[in-house]
């Protein structure tokens, strides 16, 4: 066949081929790549995914500015060790507003992930003052400190605009509200309750530390206890079994 005739000048000639083949690789690779320099978002979307209330994000920073993530990660890798240890692997939905990621690759303590809900507030308040009074060989340091130290949410509208400015979908309404919506969080019978639920669904409204006055310690166990809740992995489904 004609065709065939002329691939043979292709087989004998290796300098023919190597330049032929580097055309295939390069188109191929261009038909990979270039497309990601255009779609906006390579992450698949997944119901329940928020942006972090005030206080949640306000909680964030504390456990940054600590270095938590030097001993814990957030990432429960899909394997099974992992998933009976800790729950549903992560998605890579569940980190796209955080910046930056807390991912991490060194557990001196267990993987964070999906710590919401699994401790009662006042264990997350005697384990952080004093992790050895609940487990006897930890070598997490103390944060007593943190319930010591108030927070009144003065830049938080500041930091939401930040983090606006790096692609979180914070809206004006959000932005607006954002000190009435960090204050509310710790009130659950306040006015601003219903509508700080309504802005940041599924957000956990109470006094965290149990004291007067809107702490860090409030902030970062409100932060603590959302880790991992946003989706209902009882209805998810991934994409390739839909
Ligand atoms: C020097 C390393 C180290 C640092 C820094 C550290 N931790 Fe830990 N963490 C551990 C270890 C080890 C454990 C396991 C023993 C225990 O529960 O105390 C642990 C356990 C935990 C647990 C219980 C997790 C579970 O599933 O049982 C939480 C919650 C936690 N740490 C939060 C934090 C937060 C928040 C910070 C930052 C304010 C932090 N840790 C900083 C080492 C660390």
């Amino acid at each position: 066949m004609a065709i065939l005739d002329k691939h043979k000048v292709l087989e004998k000639n290796a300098s023919l081929l190597l330049v032929f083949s580097f055309l295939v690789v390069t188109i191929g690779g261009l038909v990979e790549i270039a497309p990601l320099f255009y779609l906006e978002n390579t992450i698949e979307e997944v119901e329940g995914v928020r942006p972090y209330s005030p206080m949640e994000l306000a909680g964030r920073d504390i456990y940054v500015r600590e270095g938590c993530y030097v001993c814990h990660s957030q990432m429960v890798r899909p394997m099974r060790d992992e998933v009976e240890r800790y729950g549903h692997y992560s998605l890579a939905a569940e980190s796209m507003y955080d910046h930056p990621f807390q991912w991490g690759s060194k557990r001196t303590g267990p993987d964070l992930a999906r710590l919401g809900g699994r401790y009662s507030d006042d264990w997350h308040v005697q384990h952080l003052r004093n992790p050895q009074s609940v487990v006897p060989e930890s070598v997490m340091p103390k944060y007593a400190f943190l319930e010591r130290r108030m927070i009144d949410g003065e830049y938080i509208e500041d930091k939401m605009r930040t983090h606006r400015l790096v692609g979180v979908p914070y809206t004006d309404e959000m932005l607006e509200n954002a000190r009435a919506d960090f204050e509310a969080q710790i009130d659950p019978y306040s006015d601003g309750a219903d509508a700080l639920l309504e802005r940041y669904p599924g957000a956990q409204l109470r006094n965290f530390d149990g004291q007067e006055g809107i702490s860090e310690l409030d902030a970062l166990i409100s932060y603590l206890q959302m880790l991992g809740t946003l989706v209902d992995f009882s209805t998810f489904e991934p994409v390739a079994n839909r």
